[in-house]
């Protein structure tokens, strides 16, 4: 068993609904376990900078069910470099933090890697990020919540789109990764999905569109991830406006954007993140580090930090079959 007093707790890289509660589960797990807990702000950039808060039960009252992040986030370059992060560990030593528990995306837990091999400090690491993309886990804090948003915003651009007989190119967040947009492209009934992991062929979508267009339905949805090979949905309707055969086809471009990344989180998320932050305590309590806590078939599991960056969490090749079955 680890000697461990005093823990730091940080979010970092893009926030996600949910982070609060996931804060709130490491402070309360960790104080109901006697330790003391320092708050990181604004992520690696506050590491670097000792930009540190002491942090009790009550101040994590009340945030569980609000979106952002109280500790902030950041992206930060310092920390990329050996020296940025030498800087970091010395701050952490000089607070007296024993070990960390890092809150974010494959970023966050890339940079808790270095950190731990470079300066020997314990982290255990926590899945924050809407994109749903990190290995090891079967979801992560943010995806249910950022899913649902963007899921009523379709439902709403279906409306419209019925109306005027449109086609609507939906984009949603994604930059690597197309999770979101295939959960959306079932749950709004798409009439086909774009994600960064197919490749997309401009003439097939435009063969696919035009026969769904003139046989059953006059209104279509396609959902497009952000990273999308051929450049997102605007850069697509581009291709289709070029060609005359969609004269007769009025298309829209709506991108959802960061109201994704906002909001309450959903009780899914608002559960997951409490279940993995205090496992996120339980483990370091154990003495284990370098690892992420997950939830695989509703256990908790560790999983290597460095292959949760490292490899790459399949989508469902099975729902995108589905997407083009149903629509
Ligand atoms: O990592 C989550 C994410 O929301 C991606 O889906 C998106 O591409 C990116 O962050 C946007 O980041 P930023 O807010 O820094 O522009």
């Amino acid at each position: 068993m680890p000697d461990l007093q005093r823990i730091g707790v940080f979010t970092s890289g893009g926030d996600a609904p949910g982070m609060n509660a996931c804060i709130r589960a490491v402070v309360r797990r960790a104080v109901a376990e006697g330790l003391e807990v320092i708050g990181i702000r604004r992520g690696y950039a506050g590491m670097c900078d000792g930009d540190f808060v002491e942090m009790d039960r009550q101040s994590v009252s009340n945030i569980l069910q609000t979106g952002g992040t109280i500790l902030k986030s950041a992206r930060c370059d310092a920390f990329r470099t050996p020296e940025g992060r030498a800087r970091a560990a010395e701050n952490l030593r000089a607070a007296g933090i024993d070990a960390l528990v890092a809150i974010g995306g494959d970023g966050t837990l890339q940079g808790a890697t270095h950190l731990a091999a470079e300066h020997d400090v314990p982290v255990v690491g926590v899945p924050g990020t809407i994109d749903n993309d990190l290995f090891g886990t079967d979801e992560t804090i943010g995806f249910d919540t950022a899913l649902n948003t963007a899921l009523e915003s379709i439902d709403k651009i279906r409306d419209t789109a019925d109306a005027h007989d449109r086609l609507f190119l939906v984009e949603v967040m994604g930059r690597d990764t197309g999770f979101i947009a295939l959960a959306c492209g079932i749950g709004g009934g798409a009439e086909l999905v774009l994600i960064p992991e197919m490749l997309s062929d401009v003439d097939a979508i435009k063969e696919r569109i035009l026969s769904l267009m003139s046989s059953q339905s006059r209104s279509s949805i396609v959902v497009v991830a952000e990273g999308d090979e051929l450049g997102g949905a605007h850069m697509i309707a581009g291709a289709l406006r070029d060609d005359p055969a969609f004269d007769r086809i009025d298309t829209r471009v709506s991108v959802l954007g960061h109201i994704q990344r906002g909001g309450s989180p959903t009780a899914r998320d608002r559960v997951l993140a409490s279940r993995l932050g205090s496992a996120a305590v339980e483990a370091l309590l154990e003495g284990h580090a370098g690892v992420m806590v997950g939830i695989v078939n509703s256990d908790i599991k560790l999983t290597p930090m460095r292959n949760v960056w490292s490899r790459k969490k399949d989508i469902d090749y099975d729902l995108l079959q589905l997407t083009a079955l149903l629509s």
